[in-house]
């Protein structure tokens, strides 16, 4: 039976953290950290997770700049907005929520916002850091949380076999960096892999991001490995869970991310640290 990996209680653990830090931003500086948050169209998912990083800012004493904007705005309204924000001294950090409208072209909004108020970390200049292991200044949140659930298990990375399912640019790519970083041997898998479970069962650390309800089953799990469940999905019943069939697995596992309460509380802590550490950063 896995050691259930307690996502909810280090982001709370973190935030506090965070909070002093912040706190005493405005003491030096007479003004809140400020991040600001845009959200573009009406995608259910992405009100949501704005809606929990907007509330986190408010736990942490970082002021959020909101702004909401239509479905149809158009890709130059937008990094107008971008430029502003960029020029605003009182924002420390910029998210742009994720997917954008078809009209908008993701590269071209992520690009523009300055590489030093990108609390994403989705920058070209920090993932190309990040890739080159030369101490980006902002790594990506749900990345730095994983390393952070995978460290509080108490297990050693370096020279473990960690297996990435999924290659997006949020998740899969900057995780493979990053846990190369800390010296484990990565193998990268996704939807074209052949025999997927024959890796995934050599994993000492299996992270899932695939965006597939239960898509990994129990007899794909090696006995005793932490996984990692970066999945929102919903179960036929519309219950919220990950990609991992969790209540087999937990049997199999020797350390288990549970969804909700795993990976997202972790990802919204990492992007308020990103922020107030950015913020502080001369
Ligand atoms: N959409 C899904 N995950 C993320 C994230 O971490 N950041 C942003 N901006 N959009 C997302």
């Amino acid at each position: 039976m896995a050691e259930i990996i307690d996502g909810k209680a280090l982001a709370a653990k973190i935030k506090r953290e965070i909070k002093a830090k912040a706190e005493a931003f405005e003491f030096k500086h007479g003004r809140k950290v400020g991040l600001a948050v845009v959200k573009v169209g009406d995608d259910q998912a992405s009100a949501v997770y704005v809606r929990n990083k907007i509330k986190a800012c408010d736990e942490c004493g970082v002021r959020s700049i909101e702004h909401f904007l239509k479905h149809d705005t158009q890709e130059r309204e937008l990094l107008e907005l971008i430029d502003s924000l960029n020029a605003d001294e009182t924002v420390d950090g910029i998210l742009v929520q994720l997917p954008l409208p078809k009209q908008i072209d993701s590269k071209s909004v992520l690009s523009r916002i300055s590489p030093d108020k990108d609390a994403d970390g989705f920058h070209a200049v920090n993932a190309g850091k990040l890739f080159l292991g030369d101490n980006p200044r902002f790594v990506a949140c749900t990345p730095r949380g994983i390393i952070e659930l995978i460290k509080s298990t108490g297990v050693c990375i370096a020279g473990k076999h960690a297996v990435v399912v999924g290659r997006s640019n949020i998740v899969g790519k900057p995780i493979s960096s990053l846990l190369l970083s800390y010296d484990a041997t990565v193998t990268v898998c996704h939807s074209k892999t052949k025999a997927l479970a024959d890796f995934t069962r050599q994993a000492d650390i299996l992270v899932a991001a695939i965006g597939k309800a239960k898509f990994i089953t129990a007899d794909m799990i090696k006995p005793g490995a932490v996984v990692i469940d970066v999945g929102m999905n919903r179960d036929e019943a519309g219950k919220l869970c990950g990609d991992v069939d969790f209540d087999k697995a937990k049997d199999v596992a020797g350390y288990i991310t549970p969804v909700p309460g795993g990976v997202g509380p972790m990802t919204i802590a990492m992007l308020l640290s990103n922020t107030v550490d950015g913020a502080a950063h001369e």
